[in-house]
């Protein structure tokens, strides 16, 4: 794992967006992996700002999102397809049928975890994977104790993680208890992964992180296993870093 610390969230929005578009031009049809919650939102603006000033296209870029929860549909607010929707993809150049995020409202959970899977297959795979990282270590949504094999499926969401997102909905029970989440092996079998971590309340996964102790206890510590990731820390998150 590549360490990169930069002063505040602003600046882990600027460096992800130019490791972004840098891969983005490499490679115009791209596969991009892509990331809901606070952290990335800096990063998708810019990403926007900049296909308005035609330095980038999505034109021939595909992408797939980690995550979605269990019984909301995509038009409800807290709903990741609107997240994606609302911060990216009203905003640039993809195709609406290249973009792809699972489908929680599915009436065959399992058989869309398998869908899923078979689509980042078809696509050949992802290239670049942007993480998160949950206070309690998770990636996407899967929360510790998760099996390393484990391919997108249907997860129960801890407490810690419902009470972190409870601040967007209108009351802590209206979290929703389930999500479809890529798996942990489905997530390392992206070519590249940058994992973005802003903010005090992630310095503990952060200094957890980087022991490079590998336990289903953190979720995120599979990555240090994997060729190619950078993680990138503001100063808050990557103060307990020695
Ligand atoms: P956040 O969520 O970006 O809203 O902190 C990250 C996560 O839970 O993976």
């Amino acid at each position: 794992m590549e360490l990169l610390k930069v002063r505040d969230a602003d600046a882990l929005s600027a460096q992800a967006f130019e490791h972004v578009k840098a891969r983005l031009l490499e490679k115009p049809d791209l596969v991009l992996g892509l990331a809901t919650g606070s952290t990335p939102i800096g990063l998708y603006q810019r990403l926007v700002q900049a296909y308005r000033n035609g330095e980038i296209s999505f034109a021939r870029a595909r992408s797939v999102n980690l995550d979605e929860y269990v019984g909301l549909p995509p038009n409800h607010d807290q709903s990741y397809a609107y997240f994606m929707r609302y911060h990216l993809f009203d905003h640039i150049d993809m195709p609406e049928d290249a973009h792809d995020i699972p489908n929680g409202m599915a009436r065959d959970l399992e058989a869309e975890c398998a869908r899923y899977e078979a689509q980042i297959k078809r696509l050949g795979g992802v290239d670049l994977q942007i993480l998160g990282i949950g206070t309690n270590g998770h990636i996407g949504f899967n929360e510790p104790g998760t099996p390393f094999d484990s391919r997108t499926h249907v997860t129960t969401l801890t407490e810690e993680t419902r009470q972190a997102n409870a601040r967007f909905f209108n009351t802590p029970e209206d979290v929703p208890k389930q999500a479809i989440t890529m798996g942990l092996a489905t997530i390392m079998e992206s070519r590249e992964i940058i994992l973005l971590a802003s903010g005090k309340s992630k310095q503990e996964a952060i200094r957890r992180l980087f022991q490079k102790e590998v336990s289903t206890d953190l979720p995120a510590s599979i990555l240090t296993q994997h060729p190619r990731v950078t993680v990138i820390v503001d100063e808050e998150a990557g103060a307990l870093l020695p």
